[in-house]
C-alpha cells in the first residue's frame, strides 16, 4: 500500500485552479505543505530546482505549473518545450536526487482527437498541437527519470474561487446574465473535470504510491454546448445556449475535436471510477454559490 514516508508534499503552480485544490486537500490529508508559487520556483530557472528542492527535502512534487495558454504555446513552440518539457525533466531530476517522487499533470489534449469514446491510458497519443506536444513531451521527461514517477492526465478543469479571473463557469454565469444570445462549439468533445475532485483522485494515487500513467477525469463525455449549457442552467433552468461550428471561435492551435479521458487503472489500486461531470458541476456550484441562495 501507499509510501509509507509521504510526510511533506511540494506542490508547483501552487496559486493556480489545480494547484490550490492540490495544496488544500493534501493539508486535509494531514501532510505537510509547501505551496511552491511562481516567485519560490520559476519553471525558468532550471538552475535554482536542486536548490529548492534540497531546502525543503519532499517526499513527493506535485506539479501542477505549465504553461497553460495553448494559443501562446501554438505560436512559440521553443517556449512551450522548455516551460513544459525540458522544465520537468530539470524538475525530475532535482526530485530524483532527493528521493522525491513527482506527480506530472499532463493534458488530456495530447490525442489526435479522431476516437469517439473516452481515450484510455492505453490509447497512442498523437499530439495535434504545440502544447500538446510539449506536454506530452513532459511526461516522457517525467517518467525516464525515474519510471516510479506518476502522471495523471486531467481533463477539461473547472472550480476555484469565483474571483478567479479565469474562472470559466462564473464567465459563463455573468455572460448568461447580460441576457444575450449565447453560443458555443457542437463539435469540440471532452471530460468537464471539477478541480477538486482531479485533486482528490491525485492524492489518493499518492497515498497508494501509483506509478506511470493514470487518467484524472469526471466520467461522461460533453460538447462545449453541453458544458456552457449545463452551467448556465444551474443559475437559469431552461436557458438556453445555441450550438455552432467552432469556426466561430478562430484560433491559433488546430485543437483535437475530441478530449475525453477515462481511466482503466483505478482498479488496480482500489479506487473507484470518478463521479459524472454534471454531479461534480452540481456540487461546485453549490460550494461556490452557497451565497447566492441565502
Ligand atoms: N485547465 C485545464 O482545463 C487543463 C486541462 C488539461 C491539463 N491541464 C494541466 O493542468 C495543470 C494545471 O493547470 P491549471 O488549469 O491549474 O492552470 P493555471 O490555473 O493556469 O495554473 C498554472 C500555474 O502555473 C504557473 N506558471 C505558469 N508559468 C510559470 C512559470 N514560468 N514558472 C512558474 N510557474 C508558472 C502559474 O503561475 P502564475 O499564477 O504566477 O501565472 C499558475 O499558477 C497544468 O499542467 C495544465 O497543463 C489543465
Amino acid at each position: 500500500m501507499g509510501k509509507p514516508s509521504l510526510q511533506k508534499v511540494a506542490v508547483t503552480g501552487a496559486r493556480g485552479l489545480l494547484g490550490s485544490e492540490c495544496v488544500e486537500l493534501c493539508s486535509k490529508r494531514g501532510w505537510e505543505v509547501v505551496a511552491l508559487s511562481r516567485n519560490e520556483l520559476d519553471l525558468e530557472a532550471f538552475e535554482d530546482f536542486p536548490g529548492i528542492l534540497t531546502g525543503i527535502s519532499p517526499d513527493a512534487v506535485i506539479h501542477c505549473a505549465a504553461e497553460t495558454n495553448v494559443d501562446l504555446c501554438e505560436r512559440e513552440p521553443a517556449w512551450a518545450n522548455r516551460i513544459n518539457a525540458e522544465a520537468t525533466g530539470a524538475l525530475a531530476r532535482a526530485a530524483h536526487q532527493v528521493g522525491a517522487k513527482v506527480v506530472y499533470i499532463g493534458s488530456c489534449g495530447i490525442f489526435d482527437g479522431k476516437k469517439r469514446t473516452p481515450y484510455l491510458e492505453s490509447d497512442l497519443p498523437q499530439p495535434l498541437t504545440q502544447y500538446a506536444s510539449s506536454k506530452f513531451r513532459g511526461e516522457a521527461e517525467c517518467l525516464t527519470v525515474d519510471a516510479g514517477n506518476l502522471v495523471c492526465r486531467v481533463g477539461w478543469l473547472f472550480g476555484g474561487d469565483t474571483g478567479q479571473r479565469k474562472n470559466f463557469v462564473e464567465a459563463r454565469r455573468k455572460e448568461a446574465a447580460t441576457g444575450k444570445e449565447m453560443v458555443s462549439a457542437n463539435d469540440k468533445w471532452g471530460s468537464p473535470t471539477w478541480a477538486r475532485d482531479a485533486a482528490d483522485r491525485i492524492v489518493r494515487l499518492l497515498e497508494v504510491d501509483a506509478s506511470g500513467v493514470c487518467h484524472v477525469a469526471n466520467s461522461g463525455i460533453a460538447s462545449r454546448q453541453d458544458y456552457v449549457t449545463a452551467i448556465v442552467q444551474t443559475f437559469e433552468p431552461g436557458r438556453l445556449v445555441e450550438g455552432v461550428d467552432s469556426s466561430h471561435f478562430p484560433r491559433s492551435a488546430p485543437v483535437p475535436d475530441f478530449e475525453a479521458l477515462a481511466s482503466e487503472r483505478f482498479d488496480e489500486w482500489g479506487i473507484g471510477a470518478m463521479p459524472d461531470w454534471k454531479d461534480a458541476l452540481r456540487r461546485y456550484v453549490t460550494m461556490a454559490y452557497r451565497s447566492l441562495g441565502d
